[in-house]
């Protein structure tokens, strides 16, 4: 199946801290993906509950929510054919150690929490994801 598709990517705090902003987007523009809309953002608590609002009850919820707090991150829009299966797949497996070596997670993270990178994971998560985050923008 061919579909243009748009989905939400975060670049998330460590990997802002740790200078990897251009190494990450360099990846999605070579694979074919292009930004649709791109800005640096920190988030507080709320809006950590609205965006993982699937996770909040979970109880490794509260460390994640000081993590993506704890500095700014990069949100973005990216678009291109299938490209909420193609940013997954670039992304890795959620734990940076059982990521494919090759992945975005599995070059850069040896952790579960603090994994670099956050990917819309179907056409109704993106729908609401890019909402949340760009709103009317798009
Ligand atoms: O991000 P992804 O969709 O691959 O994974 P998830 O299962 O939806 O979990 C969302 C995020 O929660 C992960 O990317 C991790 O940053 C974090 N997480 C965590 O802190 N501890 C876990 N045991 C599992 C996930
Ligand atoms: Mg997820």
């Amino acid at each position: 199946m061919s579909a243009t598709q748009q989905t939400l990517v975060l670049i998330k705090p460590d990997a802002v801290r740790r200078g990897l902003v251009g190494e990450i987007l360099r990846r999605y523009e070579a694979k074919g993906l292009r930004p649709e809309a791109l800005e640096l953002r920190t988030i507080d608590a709320a809006f950590a509950d609205r965006h993982y609002s699937e996770h909040v009850d979970k109880a490794w919820y509260p460390p994640l929510r000081d993590f993506v707090t704890s500095g700014p991150l990069v949100a973005m829009i990216l678009s291109g054919d299938r490209a909420i299966e193609a940013v997954r797949s670039l992304n890795g497996a959620t734990d940076g150690i059982a990521a494919a070596p090759g992945s975005i997670r599995g070059d850069f993270c040896l952790s579960n929490r603090e994994n670099v990178v956050h990917a819309s994971d179907s056409p109704e998560s993106a729908a609401r994801e890019i909402a949340l985050w760009f709103g009317s923008d798009v």
